[in-house]
């Protein structure tokens, strides 16, 4: 059975290398590679993570093609992930997006790294289109925490609105940097996280900010925190396999930290809009204690909280695809989230 119109999405921003096919209302296939090599440098090493990109793109998308049945004459558009993310990774996706939709002469649409992740959690079971679900959530204020960025936005139908930001790291990275401290390899973030599960946070770290009135966030001082408090237990000399409660509740610790940081930043989001709507999403939605400590909250104060499936937390091009397809059915209105870009396409 034809799916069509169908259409083609691309994420190559980072370390995964993503393709899916979607059609209004339905993923059709999607697969994600995520490049193992950047584990041993502790971050993802640009050009190592272009070239890959590079070799692995083409055949994957050959391969969707092939065992999804799908044709490429059903495609009515190309979506690539045009930013933020590191420079060369783009270009990559970028290209080849661009040959594709120039040879088949079909719309090649450029969309935003953290606009597919909002779209993440729109990835259920629901029979509507995705555009339908989008409009149905609009306004809600969103929190993404991912590897680059930690922002809350208010999300309407018109516009992406930033209510706050780190001024400094990002909750993913300073979760990279703390596993690393442990010894973990990168991204560490879901390892630091199993270790929490089994801990108790009863080591005092900050939550910082939390006194000041505005959405914006600051991680780096909590970061700094949890290395002198890691010393003072002798963490760092201690033999990991014989200290294992000791090093959960350090995690856990580390953890909740994060947690009730975020609990009183998304009150504060919640203060300023009149949203009742909250949606969660990045890579790091996939810390359980987050999740159910935001999830709780939204249910005290009677707020509709949506989070991507567990799949979905982390870079995928399907999330790209959906927001695509909202974009193309609401004649391109919304404005891509006005953040600051590190580096991507647009520094070239
Ligand atoms: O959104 P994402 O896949 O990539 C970026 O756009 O940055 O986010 C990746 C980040 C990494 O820092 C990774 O350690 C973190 O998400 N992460 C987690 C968990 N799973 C992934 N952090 C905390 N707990 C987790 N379970
Ligand atoms: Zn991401």
């Amino acid at each position: 059975m034809s799916h069509a119109p169908l259409i083609l999405a691309i994420e190559t921003s980072c370390d995964e290398t993503a393709c899916a096919i979607l059609s209004k209302d339905e993923v059709i296939a999607e697969c994600v590679y995520t490049q193992a090599e950047h584990a041993m440098h502790g971050g993802v090493v640009p050009e190592v993570a272009a070239r890959d990109h590079q070799k692995r793109l083409p055949n994957m998308v050959a391969d969707l093609f092939k065992s999804s049945g799908c044709q490429v004459k059903d495609l009515c558009e190309v979506a690539y992930t045009h930013g933020p993310g590191l420079a060369g990774c783009l270009l990559v996706g970028h290209y080849y997006a661009l040959g594709l939709s120039s040879s088949l002469n079909i719309p090649l649409r450029g969309i935003h790294h953290l606009e597919g992740h909002i779209m993440s959690a729109f990835l259920d079971d629901s029979a509507l289109d995705w555009s339908d679900r989008f409009k149905l959530r609009c306004p809600s204020i969103v929190l993404i925490v991912s590897g680059g960025h930690t922002l809350f936005i208010h999300a309407t139908l018109k516009s992406y609105q930033t209510l706050g930001e780190t001024r400094d790291d990002a909750v993913g990275e300073i979760f990279d940097k703390i596993a690393r401290m442990m010894g973990y390899s990168y991204p560490g973030g879901a390892a630091l996280s199993k270790l929490a599960s089994k801990g108790t946070p009863q080591y005092s770290l900050p939550r910082p900010m939390i006194d000041s009135k505005c959405v914006d966030m600051s991680f780096s001082g909590l970061k700094t925190a949890a290395r002198l408090l890691y010393e003072r237990l002798d963490l760092h000399r201690l033999n990991p396999e014989d200290h294992i409660q000791l090093r959960c509740d350090f995690a856990a610790s580390f953890e909740q930290a994060i947690t009730d940081t975020l609990l009183v930043k998304l009150a504060r989001a919640v203060d300023q809009t009149d949203s009742k709507t909250f949606i969660l999403c990045g890579g790091v939605s996939a810390n359980v204690r987050i999740r159910h400590a935001l999830m709780s909250w939204c249910l005290e104060h009677n707020i509709e909280c949506l989070m991507p499936k567990m799949a979905y937390c982390g870079d995928n091009a399907t999330m790209i695809g959906v927001a695509s397809w909202v974009r193309r059915d609401l004649n391109k209105v919304i404005e891509a989230p006005a953040v600051r870009l590190r580096a991507s396409i647009d520094d070239l």
